[in-house]
């Protein structure tokens, strides 16, 4: 196993559409462990590929007692309506309130290729969403209000000046978001 480095926020990886999981074998197994590895040293609740540099359909997550790996991922139902203070380790330090479903119906692949069905609430349903939101290259900043995404990508952009990364907008540019 190993600790993979996790992409930040101006990575390009992180605005890239993940593509599906056509086989699941040893090398995939191999990528699932090594991402709960990294999930379980940063303290995270869920960690989707794209954050580890692979634009393929797998995230794990880790909360409210549920520790599970999703492959090609799928919302079959999503009802309510919860707002909650949300982070992502993708962009340390910046967390902001974000509206998402409150029940979620998960459909998604184990590691050994199985499809599954999960009903989920609280904490496991919101980190279901963001996961499934890197996959296709959202991140919770874009469910924010146009200026406090703002300031918040000011905030980043001044505070990570020398570590490269610049801002980048989501894959089809944010006209739909709030
Ligand atoms: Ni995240």
């Amino acid at each position: 196993m190993a600790i993979l480095p996790i992409h930040q926020l101006g990575q390009p990886i992180l605005r890239e559409v993940a593509k599906p999981i056509t086989t699941v074998d040893d090398e995939l197994r191999q990528l699932i462990a090594d991402m709960f590895e990294t999930m379980d040293a940063a303290l995270g609740v869920g960690l989707a590929a794209n954050q580890v540099g692979i634009a393929r359909r797998v995230a794990v997550i880790e909360a409210d007692e549920q520790r599970f790996v999703m492959i090609n991922p799928i919302l079959l139902e999503a009802t309510g309506k919860d707002s909650a203070d949300e982070g992502c380790l993708s962009i340390p330090d910046l967390h902001g309130e974000v509206t998402r479903p409150e029940r979620i119906l998960l459909e998604a692949m184990d590691a050994d290729g199985a499809t599954f069905r999960l009903e989920l609430d609280g904490l496991a349903a919101r980190a279901v969403q963001h996961e499934i939101d890197h996959l296709d290259g959202v991140l919770f900043i874009d469910h924010l209000s146009a200026l406090k995404r703002q300031l918040m990508v000011k905030r980043w952009k001044k505070e990570h000046r020398d570590d490269g990364p610049t801002w980048l907008p989501a894959p089809e540019e944010s006209e739909a978001a709030p």
